[in-house]
């Protein structure tokens, strides 16, 4: 049985409180997430949805882009939470995006506390990587 660090359990902490921030008036599912940087630094996202359905935003997408946005290129873990009966799977989009930035840890949770730890190239083996 794996069992949560402190930090792990606040990390999820942090990212059910940005959750409540999740603009989702078209499915009223709320994500939350956060990117822990090798450098110790904290971003945290929410899905922001729009009513062109396609331009929404992934939980995951904004905490990994606000990361990088200020500057972060390395992850150490990223959490990603919502109401959900198994912790939540994340997208596709999502997993493509965590491979641009290294094959970090990845918990997946749940507000029941049941949580999976994986890594992204568990979630996305054979990841698309630019050759040329
Ligand atoms: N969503 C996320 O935020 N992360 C995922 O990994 C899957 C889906 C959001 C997008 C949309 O606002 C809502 O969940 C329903 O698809």
């Amino acid at each position: 049985m794996i069992t949560l660090f402190k930090r792990d359990e606040e990390l999820i902490e942090l990212a059910i409180e940005a959750m409540k921030n999740a603009y989702v008036p078209y499915s009223g599912f709320r994500v939350g997430a956060v990117v822990l940087t090798k450098s110790g630094e904290l971003f945290t996202g929410c899905n922001v949805e729009n009513s062109s359905y396609g331009l929404t935003i992934c939980a995951e997408r904004v905490a990994i882009f606000k990361a990088v946005a200020a500057g972060e290129r390395e992850i150490e873990k990223l959490v990603v939470v919502a109401d959900t009966p198994e912790p939540v799977s994340p997208c596709g989009a999502c997993r493509q995006v965590m491979s641009e930035f290294g094959d970090f840890q990845v918990i997946l949770a749940n507000l029941k506390g049941t949580f999976k730890v994986t890594k992204v190239s568990e979630l996305l083996p054979h990841a698309f990587k630019l050759q040329r």
